[in-house]
């Protein structure tokens, strides 16, 4: 037998005596009281981290660094190619931005607990606005900004906001974003109001304000009384962030501030094999988790610089620009979603961009949000000469579940696979039964309770959804809503979701919000969205519509409508561009929309007529439809009994 590796410890420890392993992991962080359980089981299934524990995440982010001695180190480097700016905020300088934006916070009359609503682009105010609610105990709650104003009022009506922070604008590739009116619509939908809003003016496009509500974030932040830190229970809910649910209705999934901080802290060191001092560039967007976990706390949590990019892999200008971030900040590790990748590789094959910037500091790649294809992980790993390390995770475990630990030991890869589960997580493939499968069948990725600090404790307000949703599938297990299989050396596969959430550009997105756009179309009778397959996004939403009977209006008007109904109430980030109208949905006898067959079709996969069809001839009408799309392009004969 050969010697247990340092992951082959970690694991082992984790699994064994949880208890002893997160308190050690804890210990290295600031607690102003200890806590008085690790581990709290009494409500199982709803498990809790360092309870009885106060601390605060701000101070163990960014004053507990000025402390220490680390005020003149690079807290934040702010690039933005769109405006043409670059900032470096120090620790210290971060410290007194922070306690001002919560002292104008405070000043608005927002205490620990109270919700705090960030819509804001990619600048380090709307960084320095989620530090600000964790300096005051406050939860923030960051809607990513390609949101349209209906799902932005869903947020503040689940959320109760006494606050909203936002921004003029932000800036896509092509076009200026005025968040402003987006908001003051989302409030006109919405029942609940803030009773404040604080608006970063931006110079390329200033917008009014209303009086009374709006207040100029530059005048409240700059002449606000800075305020210190406020101890917080462990257990207290240190963020909201809404994930799509396979209904339309997002969950509200909670961070707590104890378990949160441990595992952020543990994580970038032991996964990602970060050091303090060192530059790490997660290249997402504050609204998603990759952005909360891995741009605001993770880097600061442990002592290092994090990047706030305002720009995209392509575009802004070219696909340079990530080899000219990695130079000009000597970034040691890169973070970001597959697609960024193939983005680039479309735009630049060769690799000609790459060559006119020195890369040879980047350490590492790490790539997440999807599947990370073969093709992909090559490309990446012959261009940068790096190692390529896959991670899976959700917004809800908030840290990867499983990755190649780059801190404790590197295992060799295999393309497709994110290596092994991280110390902390028990990952069970599970057949329909609830009983484990061996090694190489497929089944649901489940996590075994409990699931390890950082993971969402519950929902926001709804310990029932948050039950229901995940745990009461397999008793005892997280249901992740994953496929997959662990193979004979213990790497796990993931193959893709077995429920109606479609992953465009490693966004998470709900089938059921885009239906119910459609469905509230004068003209729909009754919808379906799938997610097929695309090269560059992994996949895009098709709509297949049934209009109502007498309908006589021209098929390309409707479908125009239908398109900008999802982009006015989903949002531009849906990337729904592609509807059918057909005469029927494809069902079950029980009336279940047999999505996988649709969507096999529209793969031009070969596809077996499900025994439970109502009427297996409607395939041929789903498969013409789709061929008017560009899609389903195998021969029709691949439908077979
Ligand atoms: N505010 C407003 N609109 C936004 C937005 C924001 N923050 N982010 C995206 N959008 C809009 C885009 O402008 C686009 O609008 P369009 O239909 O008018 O073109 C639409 O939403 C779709 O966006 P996206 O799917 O991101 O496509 P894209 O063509 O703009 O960019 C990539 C494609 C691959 C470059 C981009 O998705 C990317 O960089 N992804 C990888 C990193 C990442 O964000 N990962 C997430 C989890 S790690
Ligand atoms: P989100 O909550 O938006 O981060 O989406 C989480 C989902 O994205 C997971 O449940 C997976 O379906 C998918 N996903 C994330 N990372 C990976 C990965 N490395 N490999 C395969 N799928 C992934």
């Amino acid at each position: 037998m050969s010697d247990p590796t340092a992951y082959d410890i970690a694991y082992q420890q984790a699994l064994s005596d949880p208890v002893a392993f997160w308190s050690e992991a804890a210990n290295a962080l600031h607690w102003d009281r200890p806590w008085d359980r690790v581990l709290d089981d009494r409500a199982a299934p709803l498990y809790r981290w360092f309870e009885g524990g106060m601390l605060n995440t701000c101070y163990n982010a960014i004053d507990r660094h000025v402390l220490a001695g680390r005020g003149a180190q690079p807290a934040v480097i702010y690039d933005s190619p769109v405006t043409g700016t670059k900032r470096i905020i120090t620790y210290a300088e971060l410290q007194d931005e922070v306690a001002r934006c919560a002292g104008a916070l405070r000043a608005l009359g927002v205490e620990r607990g109270d919700r705090v609503i960030i819509y804001m682009p990619m600048t380090p105010e709307t960084l320095i606005g989620m530090y600000a609610c964790a300096r005051l105990g406050a939860v923030h709650s960051v809607v990513f900004g390609g949101f349209a104003p209906n799902e932005l009022a869903v947020r503040i009506d689940d959320a109760e906001p006494k606050v909203i922070l936002t921004a003029s604008c932000g800036i896509e590739v092509q076009r200026i974003v005025p968040y402003k009116p987006l908001l003051d619509q989302a409030l006109t939908i919405a029942a609940h109001q803030p009773a404040h809003c604080i608006v970063l003016q931006r110079d390329v496009h200033r917008c009014e304000l209303t009086a009374g509500r709006d207040h100029d974030w530059q005048e409240t932040v700059t002449n606000a009384e800075p305020v210190p830190c406020v101890p917080v229970a462990a257990t207290d809910p240190l963020y909201i962030l809404y994930t799509s649910g396979t209904t339309g209705k997002p969950k509200g999934v909670v961070r707590d501030h104890g378990g949160h901080a441990v595992a952020m802290h543990w994580s970038i060191q032991h996964v990602f094999g970060m050091s303090p001092g060192e530059v790490f560039w997660a290249a997402s967007d504050f609204g998603w988790a990759v952005g909360h976990s891995y741009i605001v706390y993770a880097p600061l949590l442990a002592g290092c610089t994090t990047v706030v990019h305002e720009g995209k892999p392509v575009g802004t200008p070219d696909a340079g620009e990530f080899w000219r971030v990695i130079q000009e900040h000597q970034v040691r590790v890169l973070f970001t979603a597959p697609t960024a990748f193939r983005a680039i590789k479309r735009d630049d094959p060769d690799g000609l961009h790459h060559a006119r910037y020195d890369t040879s500091g980047l350490r590492t790649l790490f790539l997440a949000g999807e599947r990370l294809d073969p093709d992909t992980y090559h490309w990446a790993r012959a261009l940068l000469q790096k190692p390529v390390i896959d991670n899976w995770w959700q917004t809800e475990t908030g840290w990867p579940v499983a990755a190649n630990c780059l801190g404790l030991t590197t295992f060799p890869v295999k393309p497709g696979s994110p290596t092994k589960p991280v110390p902390g997580y028990v990952v069970e493939i599970l057949d329909d039964e609830g009983h484990p499968l061996p090694p190489n069948r497929e089944g649901a990725v489940t996590i075994r309770l409990p699931l390890p600090p950082g993971t969402l404790p519950t929902l926001w307000r709804d310990d029932a959804r948050y039950i229901d949703t995940y745990l009461s599938r397999y008793p005892g297990h997280y249901l992740t809503g994953d496929g997959g299989y662990i193979d004979e050396d213990g790497y796990l596969f993931i193959m893709g979701r077995v429920d109606d959430i479609i992953i465009v550009a490693g966004h998470n997105l709900s089938s059921g919000a885009m239906e119910q756009a459609l469905a509230g179309h004068p003209d729909v009778a009754e919808c379906a969205v799938v997610g097929i397959r695309d090269p560059l996004k992994t996949q895009l939403p098709v709509g297949l519509v049934v209009l109502k009977a007498g309908v006589t209006r021209e098929h390309a008007v409707v479908t125009a409508e239908l398109v900008q109904r999802v982009r006015d109430l989903v949002g531009p980030v849906a990337n729904f561009r592609m509807v059918a109208i057909v005469s029927r949905l494809p069902k079950t006898r029980s009336g279940k929309v047999l999505r996988k067959t649709v969507r096999s079709i529209a793969d031009g996969e070969s596809v077996s007529v499900p025994a439970t069809i109502e009427d297996p001839t409607v395939l041929d009408e789903i498969q013409k439809a789709l061929q008017t799309l560009g899609l389903a392009g195998n021969p029709r004969t691949a439908i077979g009994g």
